[in-house]
């Protein structure tokens, strides 16, 4: 037998960014990953993600620290790693859909403070609201020689969701100029043989290289990943062993060790793996001392698995229904999820599809009758302003919840004007930099508490500086 070509797979640390968000809500705060940064640097990552998602929001709201800051400091310290992050499409790292002159103001900023690959989703994997974000990255690739757009399918199951919907997008992500495609798992609901198909279906479909990320939540991921590279796919993300498996990603040193002496060894180094792990350990036990990491998201959830919904929609819907003392309702909720997907176009389910889907069947069960009263998100994805879905909508609940209302064909963002100008107004008394418009175009109010936390602290500052100077204290 031919000894198969060396194709090592290449990975992507998460441990800085989706690993601490799916496990510890996203509070790792700067101060304690930079001492790390310099092992990590010399691993040999394909990338480290370490930004976009909610660290952005995290923390602005929690930690009060500037996420610009962070990713400068980051980009200081990885002097040979890519970095990336992770970009909403048109809702950037917000909950709101905003203008093209934000979503290309944002990028630039991205890319100019250190970031390398942006990796862009949309809930409804619809096409139109990716294609700002990847033509501005494009824009900076040209005229920095840096930025990577890597565009983001939600994977997701379902009667639409065939192996020719998926080879489809492929053709269709490279088409729109995109550098690379992502799979996201957000829920962990593909199997190892499922993605063996998959992986096939897509490289048949486009040259662009492929990188699957999912969550190890329902227990397969690991799984997952063997069948993926053995078919071909090029980048997996993995998170070091200390913040791996539950809600997060498979652990680095275990992926790098099932692929040693084969055709897809990382080469890297275990020892320095295992310094870089002895230094995450010690912060994850005093996550679980302070109850930061709840040993309930580290087991596997098979009922993801089970009813084909990510874990976190499952839970809320646990908490939305013991409020209306009406836990007892709980499988008649489960049976309606799949009915209310359905009437909505049969969207993935991630955020922030799944809170919708996921509230609208709890009142059509609540209520005793479909649609009797609808949420103002439901509404909104029923006139078409999330994006367009992959199946049409039921005509008979539009008709019931938005009767005679215009429905939109093409992106909500070109029914936008510019922003940027109004943005800055209305805060550039806060302003310091120019980044300091982009965070508070996404959290307005969330930014301002900030920035006058900031200038709060700035003050102190000066005053201790001024009382030196007058020789109050000795030199
Ligand atoms: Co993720």
């Amino acid at each position: 037998m031919l000894e198969q070509a060396k194709k090592p797979i290449k990975i992507t640390e998460t441990i800085l960014r989706d690993a601490h968000q799916s496990l510890i809500a996203t509070r790792m705060p700067t101060d304690f990953m930079l001492p790390i940064v310099e092992k990590m640097d010399k691993v040999g990552y394909h990338s480290v993600e370490c930004w976009g998602g909610a660290t952005f929001d995290a923390s602005l709201r929690f930690l009060k620290e500037d996420p610009w800051d962070r990713l400068r400091k980051l980009r200081d310290g990885f002097k040979n790693t890519k970095l990336q992050m992770l970009f909403r499409g048109q809702n950037i790292l917000g909950y709101r859909p905003y203008a093209d002159d934000v979503v290309d103001a944002f990028v630039q900023k991205s890319i100019s403070n250190g970031i390398d690959i942006i990796r862009i989703f949309d809930c409804l994997n619809y096409l139109p609201n990716l294609q700002e974000a990847v033509n501005a990255t494009n824009r900076m690739k040209k005229q920095e020689g840096r930025g990577h757009a890597q565009v983001a399918l939600s994977y997701t199951l379902g009667d639409a969701y065939t192996l020719e919907y998926w080879a489809d997008m492929a053709k269709k992500i490279e088409e729109m100029g995109a550098d690379s495609i992502c799979i996201k798992d957000m829920a962990g609901l593909l199997v190892p043989y499922r993605a063996s198909e998959l992986i096939a279906a897509m490289k048949e479909n486009t040259k662009l290289p492929i990188q699957l990320h999912t969550h190890y939540t329902s227990g397969v991921a690991g799984m997952t990943y063997l069948k993926a590279v053995e078919a071909g796919v090029d980048v997996i993300d993995t998170a070091m062993s200390p913040f791996a498996m539950g809600t997060s990603q498979p652990a680095t040193e275990v992926m790098v060790e099932t692929f040693r002496g084969t055709p897809y060894d990382t080469g890297f180094d275990q020892n320095l793996l295992a310094e870089i792990a002895d230094y995450f350990r010690p912060y994850r036990d005093e996550c679980l001392k302070s109850g930061l990491l709840n040993p309930k998201v580290m087991g596997v959830d098979i009922k993801t698995l089970l009813y084909q919904v990510p874990g976190g929609m499952l839970s809320n819907m646990v908490s939305q229904l013991k409020e209306q003392n009406a836990e007892d309702k709980y499988y008649d909720v489960l049976r309606e999820i799949p009915q209310v997907r359905k009437d909505l176009g049969e969207p993935p389910l991630v955020t922030p599809s799944s809170q919708i889907v996921g509230t609208q069947a709890v009142f059509n069960v609540l209520m005793g009758e479909r649609y009797k009263m609808a949420t103002k998100e439901t509404k909104a994805v029923l006139r078409g302003e999330y994006g367009q879905t992959v199946k049409p909508m039921s005509q008979e609940v539009i008709n019931k919840v938005i009767p005679g209302e215009t429905r939109l064909t093409g992106r909500f963002a070109d029914t936008l004007g510019n922003e940027m100008d109004k943005l800055e107004a209305e805060m550039k008394e806060w302003k310091q930099q120019d980044e300091d418009v982009l965070s508070y175009a996404l959290f307005p109010q969330v930014a301002t508490d900030f920035f006058k936390y900031r200038q709060a602290q700035q003050e102190k500052v000066d005053m201790t500086q001024a009382d030196t100077k007058n020789g109050a204290y000795p030199v």
